[in-house]
């Protein structure tokens, strides 16, 4: 059994989950690297396609493979949110062992369609593929206009049953009242229990929550312990700790002619919270 379907069955089995932590560069996938290893736990480490317009294919992706093969822990590389299919496969031939597919912009349908399409070629080569069902909206700033609550588009359960046979996705990203960011201006998000309740009854799928960011941790844990969420992503949290460390060198005054001072810092506040996501997933406290 491959690395991370043995991480979903052990998750599933013991009624925890492991993070997928998100990265674009050298001292964030080192900070996600050293907490899992801190903490002897299992995770994803995450690319999205905008990190890798950033920073380039192969200088991410084998940067964070060099990564995972150095590190003591369980990590596997997981491409998130893959928008592009093209994107996708190549992601599948370079070596990704597990992949997003989120078709979740197109009609019922159209995502059943494309989803199972990378699904087909993902099973081939032995990768794991999860999908989105719903939508998530971003916060992305207080004076953003025109992002709300209101655009999120929940999980349907009256859709669930056919999403997950007809695309034979691994696991399913969930849209329960989560969303990505941290601002919330109606306030942190609670998470749809009854949906999520509604959701788990019609269907056996590992669920995957994302937007982890932001979401009660009494939420989190709930939904992970009582409705099989085995997965959660966390991306703006670990951008907040990055440059909150950056920034609090800056503004203490001290003088710094190497980056390295200073990335190391940011690089440990990484690692932080990461731990405490960890810990946190874990449910054992
Ligand atoms: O796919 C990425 C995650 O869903 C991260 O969400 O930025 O709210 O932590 P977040
Ligand atoms: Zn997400």
């Amino acid at each position: 059994m491959s690395l991370i379907k043995e991480m979903i069955r052990k998750a599933q089995e013991e009624k925890y989950a492991f993070g997928t932590f998100d990265t674009s560069n050298l001292e964030v996938s080192q900070g996600i690297a050293r907490a899992a290893e801190v903490k002897n736990m299992s995770a994803m480490i995450g690319v999205t396609e905008s990190a890798v317009a950033y920073a380039g294919f192969l200088p991410l992706v084998n940067l964070v493979n060099g990564i995972i093969t150095e590190s003591k822990a369980d990590l596997v590389l997981h491409l998130d949110h893959g928008k592009d299919p093209k994107f996708v496969k190549r992601c599948i031939d370079e070596g990704f062992k597990s992949v997003m597919i989120d078709a979740s912009m197109n009609e019922l349908e159209k995502n059943i369609e494309i989803t199972k399409n990378i699904v087909t070629y993902a099973h081939k080569k032995g990768v794991i593929v999860q999908a989105e069902l719903g939508k998530i909206p971003r916060m992305k700033s207080s004076i953003e206009e025109g992002t709300t609550l209101k655009q999120m588009e929940k999980t349907d359960p009256d859709e669930i049953e056919e999403f997950v046979e007809k695309t034979g996705v691994d696991t399913l990203a969930v849209i329960v009242g989560n969303i990505h960011g941290m601002y919330k201006p109606e306030g942190n998000p609670h998470l749809d229990f009854d949906l999520l309740y509604n959701l788990r009854k019609k269907v056996a799928i590992p669920f995957v929550l994302h937007g982890g960011s932001g979401t009660p941790s009494e939420d989190v844990k709930r939904a992970i312990k009582d409705y099989g969420i085995i997965n959660v992503n966390i991306d703006t949290e670990i951008r907040v700790a990055f440059v909150g460390g950056f920034s609090d060198f800056c503004i203490s005054g001290q003088m710094a002619t190497d980056p390295r001072k200073v990335l190391a810092i940011s690089r440990d506040e990484v690692q932080k919270i990461v731990e405490k996501k960890i810990d946190l997933f874990r449910c054992d406290k």
